[in-house]
């Protein structure tokens, strides 16, 4: 063998080993994901203690320009949760690039509010659970005319 392709070798080795280990560490990224929340009948789709809940709400988690990508809709609690797959999605990815989006008009719960809009929020980052489900949250809902 020449120094040169010894050379070759050893720089394939080093790059599989550097791969090895990223895949390893992505691993560890990627779990089960949660998105869950409570939405409320109110223009901002948040509490406060006199707001009845929104139920049967069409919650959709839409990322990059506007695709949906799953969707829930909340019980008589107003209560939605949506499970992801972890091989689907990096929390990163989810942080930086999806809000929820809630299709259903606010008139439905409250002919007083809008009929047309919707709720948007962001989604943050709540914590991991024994068995390291990764749990989301959605920041905080704005109404915006659509
Ligand atoms: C959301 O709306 C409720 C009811 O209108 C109001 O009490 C509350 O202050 C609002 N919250 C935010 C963050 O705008
Ligand atoms: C319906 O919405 C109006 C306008 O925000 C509010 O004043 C009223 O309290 C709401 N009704 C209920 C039952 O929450």
């Amino acid at each position: 063998m020449t120094i040169k392709s010894l050379l070759f070798v050893l720089v394939l080795i080093v790059g599989f080993a550097a791969l090895l280990a990223e895949a390893q560490s992505l691993g560890r990224v990627l779990a089960l994901t949660q998105i869950r929340g409570t939405l409320f009948c109110s223009i901002n789709g948040s509490n406060s203690r006199i707001t009845p809940v929104f139920p049967n709400a069409l919650v959709q988690l839409q990322c990059g320009t506007g695709n949906v990508v799953a969707s829930a809709t909340t019980n008589t609690a107003g209560g939605f949760s949506i499970l992801l797959d972890p091989l689907q999605f990096v929390r990163l990815l989810l942080l930086t690039n999806c809000d929820l989006v809630v299709k259903t008009p606010l008139a439905t719960c409250n002919s007083s509010l809008p009929t047309n809009g919707i709720l948007i929020s962001t989604l943050q980052f709540l914590g991991r659970t024994v068995g390291s489900i990764i749990n989301i949250i959605p920041g905080s809902f704005i109404f915006q005319l659509n």
